[in-house]
């Protein structure tokens, strides 16, 4: 292994540096992030070279990737070479399509907390290499967020409609059985299609059924040579937000009667918004402990290609959300911390950032005032 120590380095770095090496090595090989090759004397296993190493902190190295491997090969097994390099974890970024850097983390760098930084787009949170993800509302796609009680969507969603409500080119919706997330809204121009709370049920599918109809609206007055509609003062992005989406769904299958079945309705409602919104400027986003199969079908699922999950109870949930993530990825975000979330999103890896934290409800509530008085 060819390794181009830097100059001058005293030997305690050496050291530090053919331990590195070594360590390596073995993590690669136990993790099985290495080529198979026959030679003449038997089979053998290459793990990615290792061509340069920073001592830190913190320790960087960089490593060239056998052929057959991806940078996103190395992510995948990160969990289980990281505490075989005596480190918490590691931030891996590539360089190029066959090289990657490798940062050796000590501590969780999303162990902190991420503010809020408003922009003209939208901030949905920060990664573990300190970078924004932001998108332009006009590129949200249908979403769905999932996680267990107190991991944090809620406190996600608030910072999300704190950066929609003051917008002029928005228009939020939607149903929240909770009753907290839209008290903030009340009086805004936003009022009409929310609806909140269990003591009118009617109101949930009323809202539904106002923005489907503006959605037939738009499609109906579509020109001939256009495939979607131009969002604008005129024509506002409508952001429909569905907050613990099962528990509505549970309370209304409990009103359900022979002649009656007013879930069924809110379901298919909901389907034709996710069908049909994208090209009307409709996007909706669903807010559920588990992504289970009952409450989001397959369909609805496909069609929420922005996909993210806080803390989850086991695998099996990661799963439904990122399919094909690595089990060591998965079963570490059973004990994630609270606003710590994974996302799969279009034309990126799976990647693990943490929420921006408003401060609190009451931050929240005064942010919704300032934005939309
Ligand atoms: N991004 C974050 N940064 C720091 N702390 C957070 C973050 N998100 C959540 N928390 C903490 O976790 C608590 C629970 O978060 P939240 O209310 O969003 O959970 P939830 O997933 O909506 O739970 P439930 O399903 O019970 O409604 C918050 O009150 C806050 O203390
Ligand atoms: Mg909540």
């Amino acid at each position: 292994m060819r390794l181009f120590a830097r100059p001058r380095r005293d030997r305690d770095g050496e050291a530090l540096v053919e331990h590195l090496v070594t360590a390596w090595t073995r993590a690669c090989e136990g993790a099985d992030l290495v080529r198979n090759v026959d030679t003449v004397t038997g089979p053998t296993v290459i793990p990615p070279k290792l061509v340069d190493i920073t001592l830190g902190p913190p320790t960087v190295l960089i490593a060239e990737l056998q052929p057959g491997m991806i940078p996103a090969d190395v992510t995948a097994l990160a969990p289980r070479i990281a505490p075989h390099l005596d480190v918490h974890s590691l931030r891996v970024e590539p360089i190029g399509h066959r090289h990657v850097r490798v940062t050796l983390l000590d501590a969780d760098p999303l162990d902190t907390l991420v503010q809020l930084d408003p922009g003209t787009d939208l901030m949905l949170g920060r990664d573990d290499a300190g970078h924004a993800l932001r998108l332009d509302p006009i590129d949200l796609p249908h979403t769905i967020t999932q996680g267990v009680t107190r991991s944090g969507k809620s406190v996600w969603t608030y910072a999300l409609l704190a950066q929609l409500a003051g917008r002029d080119d928005v228009s939020l919706s939607g149903c929240d059985p909770t009753g907290l997330l839209w008290r903030p809204f009340r009086g805004t121009h936003h009022a009409d299609r929310l609806s909140a709370g269990l003591t009118d049920l009617d109101a949930h599918e009323k809202v539904l059924r106002a923005v489907v109809d503006e959605m037939d609206d738009r499609i109906r007055d579509l020109p001939d040579d256009r495939d979607q509609i131009e969002i604008g003062p005129a024509r506002l992005l409508i952001v429909v937000v569905l907050e613990e989406y099962p528990g509505l769904l549970r309370v209304l299958d409990a009103g359900k009667t022979r002649g009656d079945d007013p879930g069924q309705r809110v379901r298919a409602l909901v389907s034709r918004l996710l069908a049909e919104g994208a090209k009307a400027g409709v996007r909706v986003v669903i807010l559920a402990q588990r992504a289970e199969a009952s409450v989001v079908g397959a369909f609805e699922r496909a069609m929420c290609s922005l996909r993210i999950s806080f803390r989850t109870d086991n695998r099996a949930s990661v799963e439904l959300l990122h399919p094909g993530t690595d089990p060591a990825i998965a079963d570490a975000h059973t004990t994630a911390a609270p606003g710590v979330a994974l996302i799969t999103r279009p034309g990126h890896t799976l990647t693990r950032f943490r929420a921006p934290f408003l401060g609190g409800y009451p931050e929240y509530a005064a942010a919704v005032r300032r934005a939309t008085s």
